[in-house]
């Protein structure tokens, strides 16, 4: 399935001035959106996509499935296949007066190919990208369900989680500073530490707004959850623990993340679990993409209590399968990384204690911050809808920001998972 991270190839790591990747691309064209009609047309220029699809262009239908905020996505399916295509726009896709840069599907795309190669079938295969359209062409996951929505009507199959430990763990090891020379890593982290415009949004949607009174993108049951807002946007210890997750965000670049590792950024179809939408990726800490995640479990386990044992299990899974992933890795010594060149695959089992800690002390940080912005900033989560009524979902955000606020703080005191499960 996946390949020691030793083989990490040269060509993801080499150093270049722009974010193309080294291949499935495509002629670069004059941007322009696409609709179903022209992108059909747009397709059938392209010699590899015609033989996927099958037929001739009149034999193919375009389907829009776009759910997301930023992008366009089409499922395009022909006589003997299908493929999904994903293009920017040049501004936020449920906030058109939000200009934002086209360049997000190219940092995707470096994502999808720094990734496969330790990761293998874990996210959709990439068959085509055009710079010049910021389009991606890719696998068509067509059996699968996006993960959140398989939560929230109770289809996802237990254990699910298992699966996007192992992904963190494995995607973590293979771009850290154990597995590579610190040239590779400084080529890899260059490369995406020019992802500034979803950089930003991370930065002020999840490590500011939500903290901000005067930060009008906030929205909130007001007068329900008015007390709990006020504490958190006037209380300046609160501000300082936020302070030493965006020093840890910013400040420490641990590996290479996904960067928005939700539950809307995974489809699952059976025992087959794919990890799609790695534009914010960027290097930093390992417990930001854990953090994040095992907060949406935890959303979903608040809005619709019973999965309450469910998503306990999951998460104690989530993080029990990352550190296998990422130990395993380590200690089978194939890394050539600066970092542990004398230790290697010896490292004390206290190293490897005081890096879990630190991982999980993270973890727990940011996902607090996920907890507070998914409850009260720009981007929301659905589960709250699935709540049996309004006084539930009211109980079930304020108990997400209740917790966010007990994780922030205390980030730096969670040791172990159990203690983490503890306060949620
Ligand atoms: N490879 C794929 N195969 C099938 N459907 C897909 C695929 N990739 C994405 N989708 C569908 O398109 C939707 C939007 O995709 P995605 O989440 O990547 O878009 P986005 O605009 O970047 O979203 P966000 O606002 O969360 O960043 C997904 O929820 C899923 O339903
Ligand atoms: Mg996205």
């Amino acid at each position: 399935m996946s390949r020691p991270a030793g083989d990490y190839p040269a060509q993801i790591a080499r150093s270049t001035n722009d974010t193309r990747p080294a291949e499935a691309t495509g002629p670069m064209s004059a941007y322009r959106p696409f609709t179903a009609s022209t992108l059909i047309a747009y397709l059938a220029t392209l010699p590899s996509v015609k033989s996927r699809l099958g037929g001739e262009a009149i034999d193919w239908t375009a389907r829009e499935v776009s759910d997301g905020n930023l992008n366009t996505v089409f499922i395009v399916s022909g006589l003997s296949g299908s493929v999904c295509c994903k293009q920017s726009l040049p501004y936020v896709r449920v906030d058109p007066a939000w200009a934002m840069p086209l360049e997000r599907t190219l940092f995707e795309a470096r994502w999808m190919q720094a990734v496969s190669p330790a990761i293998g079938h874990q996210i959709p295969e990439l068959y085509h990208l055009d710079e010049g359209l910021f389009l991606i062409v890719m696998e068509n996951l067509a059996t699968h369900h996006v993960l959140r929505h398989a939560l929230i009507t109770g289809i996802a199959p237990a254990g699910f989680a298992a699966r996007i430990g192992e992904f963190v763990g494995h995607a973590g090891y293979a771009t850290s500073w154990r597995a590579l020379p610190f040239e590779d890593v400084h080529a890899i982290r260059d490369l995406f530490s020019r992802n500034l415009a979803l950089t930003r949004i991370t930065v002020d949607l999840v490590l500011t707004d939500p903290y901000r009174s005067e930060c009008s993108r906030n929205r909130w049951i007001s007068p329900d959850l008015d007390d709990l807002v006020t504490a958190l946007q006037e209380d300046g210890t609160l501000h300082s623990a936020v302070e030493r997750l965006q020093e840890r965000f910013l400040a420490n670049s641990q590996s290479l993340l996904h960067g928005d590792l939700h539950t809307g950024s995974v489809m699952i179809s059976g025992d087959d679990v794919r990890i799609i939408d790695g534009e914010f990726a960027l290097y930093g800490p390992i417990g930001f993409d854990l953090g994040m995640f095992l907060a949406n479990l935890v959303m979903n386990a608040y809005a619709q209590p019973e999965h309450e044992d469910w998503m306990r299990d999951e998460i104690a899974l989530f993080w029990s399968s990352f550190r296998h992933a990422y130990l395993e890795r380590w200690e089978t010594g194939t890394g050539r990384g600066d970092m542990g060149s004398l230790t290697g695959s010896a490292a004390s089992a206290a190293e490897r204690k005081r890096f879990l800690q630190q991982v999980m002390h993270d973890s727990a940080g940011f996902a607090g911050l996920e907890l507070v912005r998914r409850t009260i900033g720009f981007a929301q989560v659905a589960d709250y809808e699935a709540a049996r009524d309004r006084e539930s979902e009211i109980e079930a955000r304020r108990r997400a920001l209740i917790t966010g606020r007990s994780l922030i703080q205390k980030a730096f005191q969670i040791d172990t998972i159990e203690a983490l499960l503890e306060h949620i």
